[in-house]
Parts: structure tokens; C-alpha cells; sequence
């Protein structure tokens, strides 16, 4: 196998996103962490999985970059979780000295690589890797509208007793708790799903979307969700290396689109072998418009701080 796909980070995400991808059979997969052991002991038993999964695909955990060299994509999903007593604000600039010296790291042995953040909080850490690395937009792609309508299709497939592959949902803007569900533009087979359901099941929908996050965490008591996560870094990933021109939602480097400038929040891509190939603009009614701007403003605070 000749493409080689590296996962930064062998947590809870970075782990389940590295077995998805081996077990897929799309890469040869590399696994580093600072945690010394851990990799080694998780890509030792992945390569092992892939006999029985009938995948060909080459595990090594790490703790050095050198084994990443000539990476196609690096998935980054290292970082610290917030601890008790620590703001959002300690996690943002512990995090992003984090993500400045891992993508340092990765540019060293992987020049060409097309990037995907992953660390909270998801948009300001893109914009770091987006500032770190001098890669050109296309190739700095974070992940979380993915993740964000995946939970929102499950909830509509459940509401309405109908396939998840039936379900289209849009969420755009940051991730976080002003992320933009967009009903009109989540369909069921084509039709939106403000058409099948009374408006406070979707007002429902839409709210436990936006706080699908939190919902997992308060139940596991301990970390956050990472089987979803996983499954949608994958989506990308093989998007990317199938150059499959999907149309996904993804934080991208603005540059206008949508009367933003110059920060990353997620809006819809298409994403094929070059990273980002298109920014695909849809029409907002004023109410979207000024909430996916509000979402924006929220992201560029958070940058502002960190001074990416
Ligand atoms: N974007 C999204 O939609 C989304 C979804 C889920 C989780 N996340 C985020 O992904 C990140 C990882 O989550 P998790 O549950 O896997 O956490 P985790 O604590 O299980 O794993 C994080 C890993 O990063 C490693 N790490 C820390 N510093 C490092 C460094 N300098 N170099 C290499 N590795 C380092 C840690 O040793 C640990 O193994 C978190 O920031 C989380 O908030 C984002």
C-alpha cells in the first residue's frame, strides 16, 4: 500500500479514527503520541486486527516523527481535555502550544501532507495549524460539521423511523454551542425535513444537535465522545484519498465566502485528492445568515486570544 495516512494523538479519537482507517484497508497508518508505550502498544494491536479484518494495511505506533515522513494526510487529535478548575480559555492556550509544535513537526517530515484538525476547540486550533504551517487553505480541512450532522441525522432517522441513509442534515459554523443546524437544507430523501415533522420536534432536533457534545459527555463522566468522531475523521479521509469530490461540512480558512473573512468556521466543501476543492456557497435566509455570522464572531474571539 502506498498511500500513508498519520494519526496524531492515540486517545480515544486518534485511536478509533487509526483502527477505522487500517481496517478500511485506505492507508498505511502511523500513530504517534508523546506517551511513551501507548502507540507502540495501540498500532501493534490494530496491525494485528487487520488479518482478521483481511486489510493489508501497515500499523506502527510512535513517539517519532521521522516514522511520519511523506505522510499524504495527518490527522492531529492531540491535546489536553479540560480539567476541573481549568477556563476554556487555560485549555485554549495550553492546546494551541500543542498543535503549534506538533504541526511544526509534521511540516519538518511531511511538507506536502494535507492536514486535518481535529483538538478542540476545533476552529482556532485549524487556525493555528492554517498559521503554522504556511500550507495553502486547501490542505488545512478541520473536522466537525461532519460530526455535527451525523448526530443530527441519527436523530431524524430515530424521529422519523426512516434509513440514516435516507437522512441529509446540514450544520454549518463553529463547533460549539453556536453551531447553525440548518433544518430547511436536512432532508429525507430529498425532502426537508421541515416538510415531515411538526416544528418543535425540529426545534428539538436542532437543539440537541448543537448540544449532541455535551449529552455524551455528561453520560460517560469521563472524556468525550470519539466512536462518531472517528467515523467522521474517517469520512474525510477517504474522501481525500478516493478523491471522491463529496460535498461535506468542514472548517475551511474563509477568505469572503460568505461575507467572512480570514477565519476558519465550518461551512459546506467539496473535498477530493487536493484538500479542499470548492467552497460551495447556499443561499441563507437573514435568520441563518445572522446566526452562522454570530458563530463566526465567536470563533474570531477565540482567535483574537491566541493570536493565530
Ligand atoms: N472536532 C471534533 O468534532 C472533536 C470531536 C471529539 C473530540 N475532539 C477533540 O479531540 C481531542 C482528542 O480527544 P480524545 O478524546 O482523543 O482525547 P484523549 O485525551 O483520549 O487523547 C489525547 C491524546 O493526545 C496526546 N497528546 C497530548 N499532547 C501531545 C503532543 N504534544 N504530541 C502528541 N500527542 C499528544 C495525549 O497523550 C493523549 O493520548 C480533544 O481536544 C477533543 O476535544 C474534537
Amino acid at each position: 500500500m502506498n498511500r500513508k495516512v498519520t494519526v496524531v494523538g492515540s486517545g480515544h479519537v486518534g485511536a478509533t479514527a487509526a483502527r477505522s482507517i487500517a481496517d478500511k484497508e485506505l492507508a498505511d497508518v502511523v500513530i504517534l503520541d508523546i506517551l511513551e508505550g501507548v502507540p507502540q502498544g495501540k498500532g501493534l494491536d490494530m496491525l494485528e486486527a487487520c488479518p482478521v479484518e483481511g486489510s493489508d494495511a501497515r500499523v506502527l505506533g510512535t513517539n517519532d516523527y521521522a516514522d511520519t515522513a511523506r505522510s499524504d494526510i495527518v490527522v492531529i487529535t492531540a491535546g489536553l481535555a479540560r480539567k476541573p478548575g481549568m477556563s476554556r480559555d487555560d485549555l485554549l492556550m495550553k492546546n494551541s502550544e500543542i498543535i503549534k509544535s506538533v504541526t511544526e513537526q509534521v511540516m519538518t517530515h511531511s511538507p506536502d501532507c494535507i492536514i486535518l484538525p481535529v483538538t478542540n476547540p476545533l476552529d482556532a486550533m485549524a487556525q493555528v495549524v492554517y498559521r503554522v504551517s504556511g500550507l495553502p487553505r486547501e490542505r488545512v480541512i478541520g473536522m466537525a460539521g461532519v460530526l455535527d450532522s451525523a448526530r443530527m441525522r441519527a436523530f431524524i432517522a430515530q424521529e422519523l423511523n426512516v434509513s440514516v441513509e435516507n437522512t441529509h442534515a446540514f450544520v454549518l459554523g463553529g463547533h460549539g454551542d453556536t453551531m447553525v443546524p440548518l433544518p430547511r437544507y436536512s432532508t429525507v430523501a430529498g425532502i426537508p425535513i421541515t416538510e415531515l415533522m411538526e416544528a418543535d420536534r425540529v426545534d428539538a432536533i436542532v437543539k440537541r444537535t448543537a448540544q449532541g457534545g455535551a449529552e455524551i459527555v455528561k453520560l460517560l463522566g469521563t472524556g468525550s465522545a470519539y466512536y462518531a468522531p472517528g467515523s467522521a475523521i474517517v469520512e474525510m479521509v477517504e474522501a481525500v484519498l478516493k478523491d471522491k469530490k463529496k460535498i461535506l461540512p468542514c472548517s475551511v480558512f474563509l477568505q469572503g465566502e460568505y461575507g467572512i473573512h480570514d477565519v476558519f468556521v465550518g461551512v459546506p466543501v467539496k473535498l477530493g485528492e487536493r484538500g479542499l476543492e470548492e467552497i460551495v456557497q447556499i443561499t441563507l435566509t437573514p435568520e441563518e445568515d445572522a446566526a452562522l455570522q454570530k458563530s463566526a464572531a465567536a470563533v474570531r474571539e477565540l482567535v483574537q486570544v491566541i493570536n493565530a
